[in-house]
């Protein structure tokens, strides 16, 4: 059985990893698409919120499972007995970040293997991070998350902008 972790902070998930880990499911036999707790980034959703919005956007796969994890990568790994991890690459300005992140993740595990997918062309300029942005200034998202995340976004700003959050 081929197995593979999707890791990211999925702050929150955009049709971009939708569309990875779509293609992951096809190639692996089971996917696990991992949240982290990244304590360098201070996320909008939290660990659960992320997850469920993971869960209801990956439902239609029936080989994916939705997880979380705080630590290293590594570890989890090998909590998992998996040594296969899937990461995007959207451009060239990706690549300095997930060179980095792949030979450090090798250094600590030399069995760890990084595949790299592209998401069809028309996600490649997709991030959180700007998806976040639109949303806090109101503009509009449409097309770049699920209904159901676009749905948790306007609520999530529309809380803050009252002054309740
Ligand atoms: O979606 P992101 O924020 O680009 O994902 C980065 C992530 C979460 C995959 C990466 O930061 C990570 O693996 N964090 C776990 C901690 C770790 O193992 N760090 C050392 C290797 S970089």
């Amino acid at each position: 059985m081929r197995a593979a972790v999707y890791p990211g902070s999925f702050d929150p998930i955009t049709y971009g990893h939708v569309d990875i880990i779509e293609r992951a499911s096809r190639i692996f036999d089971k996917l696990i698409v991992a949240v982290v707790t990244n304590p360098a980034k201070k996320p909008l959703f939290s660990m659960e919120e992320r997850m469920d919005m993971i869960r209801e956007s990956v439902k239609h796969l029936k080989n994916v499972e939705v997880d979380g994890f705080d630590g290293l990568l590594v570890n989890y790994l090998r909590e998992k007995k998996i040594e296969v991890v899937i990461r995007g690459m959207r451009a060239i300005t990706d690549f300095d970040y997930e060179f980095q992140m792949a030979l450090t993740n090798r250094k600590l595990n030399k069995n760890v293997e990084i595949v790299f997918l592209l998401s069809d062309s028309k996600y490649l300029y997709l991030t959180s991070r700007m998806v976040k942005e639109i949303a806090s200034f109101g503009g509009c998202i449409r097309g770049m998350v699920p209904p159901h995340v676009e749905e948790m976004l306007l609520k999530k700003f529309r809380v803050s902008s009252s002054g309740s959050l």
